[in-house]
C-alpha cells in the first residue's frame, strides 16, 4: 500500500467534503496526508464535470502529474469524483498512465481498490464507477475535517430534478437522504469538538427528507440543528428555489443561528428560458420566493447563479435577467457561460449563441451586479459594527480576514485565532469585500 497520500480538490463544496471522507477513509488505514505531491507516493484528485471547463483543466493537470511519475515509477495517481463518474473507461483511453479511476458512489471502497491496485501494477488501471443500489449514502464517519471551526455535514446526495444544461444527475444519481439521527449525531459531535458553524450539504438540500420519516423534512432538520447548544451558525447549501417552502422561510426567519444569507439560483430571468432550462419555477414564482424571504422577520441576503447564453436565450430574454438581477438586487452572484454537457437534454439542443455573444453578455451581467453589490456595501455595511467569524490570514499576508453571517468577507488588522468571533467596525468597502478595525472580543473559542 502507498504511504503517503496528497489530495486535490476541484468543484464545489460537496467534492471538499467527499475529500474530507476519502482523507479520513486513508488516515484509517494507516496512510498520512501531506502537503505537496512531491512528498506523497499516491496523488489522488477529485474532480468536477459542471462545465467543459472543469475537464479541461483536469486534464492539463494530469498532464503535469505525468511528468512526476516518469521519474518516479511507484507513484500512484488516482482521479476520483463526477468526471471520473462520467468518464469512467473512456478516462483511462486517454490518460493510460492513471491507476485508478473511482466514480462518486465508490469512494468508501478506496482502501480496498487501492489494494487490488497494488496487487495488479502494470496490468492497466482500475475503474470503479459502479452505481450503488443504497437507498441511503454510505456512513463515512472518519472524515478528517479540513476546517477546525466549520464543520460541513452531508445531509442528502444526488438530485431528483432535471435541469436540462445539468450533468449532476447523472454523475451523483438520484436523491439519497441521511437518517436525521444520523445527522444530528455527527453535528452534535462536531459542536462538542468545539466546531462553531455547521454547512449542511446536499445537491439539493433542501428537499431533504428522513428516509425514516417522510413527514420529517429540510425545515425540521435545519431547526433541530440550529437548536444545538453553543453552536453558533448554520449555513446550507445547494438549495432548489422550488423546494423552500413557507415553514422552512418561517424556520429562516425565526433562527438566529441560521446564517441570513440564501441562496437562491435563479439561472435566467425568463420564463420561456427557464421553461427550456426545467427549472420548475416561472420569473414571477421566483420573485414571489425573493417576496417570501423579504418578509420572513429579518434582512436575509439572497446570492444566486446565473447562466448566460443558454441555447435559444435572444436578447430580450438576457435583458428580462437583467431586469430581475436590477430588482432582486442579490449580495452576491456565480455567474456562467453556457457549456453543453454530455448526458443532458440540452445537449442535442444547437449550442447556438457565439462565444462572443455569451463572453459580452457575461460581462454585462457582472457588471451590473458588481454596482449592485458596491452600493449595497455602502448602504448595508459602511459605519457599522458587525460580528464576524475570524478565518485566518488575510490576502495580502498581514490582515486577517473573517466572515459575516452574511457571509461577506472582511479584512481587518488583528491576532484573532481561527474560529473566534470579534466585532469589526466597517470603515471601508469594495464591491467583493470589506474593511474594517476591531470594537470588540467576545470570547468565542472553538477546536
Ligand atoms: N444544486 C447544484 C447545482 C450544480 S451546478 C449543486 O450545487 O450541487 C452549480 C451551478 O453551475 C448551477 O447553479 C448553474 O448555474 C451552473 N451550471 C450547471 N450546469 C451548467 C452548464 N452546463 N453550463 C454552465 N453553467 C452550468
Ligand atoms: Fe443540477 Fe438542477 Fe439538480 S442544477 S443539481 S439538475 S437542481
Amino acid at each position: 500500500m502507498p504511504q503517503r497520500f496528497f489530495i486535490e480538490t476541484f468543484g464545489c463544496q460537496m467534492n471538499e467534503h467527499d475529500s474530507e471522507k476519502v482523507a479520513g477513509l486513508l488516515a484509517h488505514r494507516g496512510m498520512v496526508a501531506v502537503n505537496s505531491l512531491e512528498e506523497a507516493d499516491l496523488f489522488l484528485i477529485n474532480t468536477c464535470s459542471v462545465r467543459e471547463k472543469a475537464a479541461q483543466k483536469l486534464y492539463s493537470r494530469l498532464g503535469e502529474v505525468k511528468k512526476h511519475k516518469t521519474s518516479h515509477p511507484q507513484f500512484l495517481i488516482g482521479v476520483l469524483g463526477c468526471l471520473a463518474q462520467q468518464e469512467g473507461e473512456d478516462m483511462v483511453k486517454r490518460v493510460p498512465f492513471v491507476d485508478l479511476v473511482v466514480g462518486t458512489h465508490m469512494f468508501h471502497a478506496l482502501p480496498d481498490l487501492l489494494e487490488e491496485v497494488e496487487q495488479r501494477r502494470g496490468s492497466g488501471a482500475r475503474v470503479a464507477t459502479d452505481f450503488l443500489p443504497a437507498p441511503t449514502p454510505v456512513e463515512i464517519p472518519q472524515v478528517i475535517r479540513q476546517s477546525d471551526f466549520r464543520a460541513n455535514i452531508t445531509i442528502m446526495e444526488g438530485c431528483n430534478k432535471q435541469c436540462s444544461f445539468c450533468i449532476v444527475p447523472t454523475t451523483r444519481g438520484r436523491e439519497r437522504n441521511r437518517p436525521a439521527q444520523a445527522v444530528l449525531q455527527e453535528a452534535r459531535r462536531a459542536v462538542d469538538q468545539g466546531y462553531v458553524e455547521i454547512l449542511l450539504l446536499g445537491q439539493t438540500v433542501n428537499s431533504y427528507k428522513d428516509p425514516n420519516d417522510r413527514h420529517f423534512r429540510f425545515a425540521d432538520l435545519l431547526s433541530q440543528v440550529a437548536s444545538i447548544p453553543r453552536l453558533q451558525r448554520v449555513r446550507f447549501t445547494s438549495p432548489h428555489p422550488r423546494e423552500f417552502d413557507d415553514h422552512t422561510i418561517s424556520v429562516i426567519g425565526e433562527m438566529e443561528t441560521i446564517c441570513n444569507q440564501v441562496h437562491l439560483p435563479l439561472q435566467s430571468g425568463s420564463t420561456p428560458i427557464l421553461k427550456r432550462m426545467r427549472r420548475q419555477y416561472t420569473r414571477e414564482r421566483y420573485l414571489e420566493i425573493v417576496d417570501k424571504f423579504r418578509n420572513c422577520g429579518r434582512p436575509i441576503a439572497l446570492s444566486t447563479d446565473i447562466i448566460v447564453g443558454f441555447p435559444g436565450e435572444s436578447d430580450a430574454d438576457f435583458q428580462q435577467t437583467l431586469s430581475l438581477v436590477e430588482e432582486v438586487q442579490f449580495e452576491s452572484m456565480f455567474s456562467f457561460k453556457y457549456s453543453p454537457r454530455p448526458h443532458t437534454a440540452a445537449e442535442h439542443w444547437q449550442d447556438e449563441i457565439p462565444e462572443e455573444k455569451k463572453t459580452h453578455r457575461l460581462m454585462l451581467l457582472q457588471k451590473m451586479q458588481k454596482e449592485i453589490q458596491l452600493r449595497l456595501h455602502q448602504e448595508h455595511y459602511l459605519g457599522r459594527h458587525l460580528e464576524v467569524l475570524v478565518e485566518g490570514t488575510a490576502r495580502d499576508g498581514v490582515r486577517r480576514f473573517g466572515r459575516t453571517s452574511t457571509n461577506k468577507v472582511v479584512n481587518f488588522p488583528g491576532t484573532d485565532r481561527p474560529g473566534t468571533f470579534t466585532e469589526v467596525f466597517i470603515t471601508d468597502v469594495g464591491p467583493n469585500s470589506l474593511v474594517g478595525q476591531k470594537t470588540t472580543d467576545r470570547q468565542q473559542n472553538c477546536a
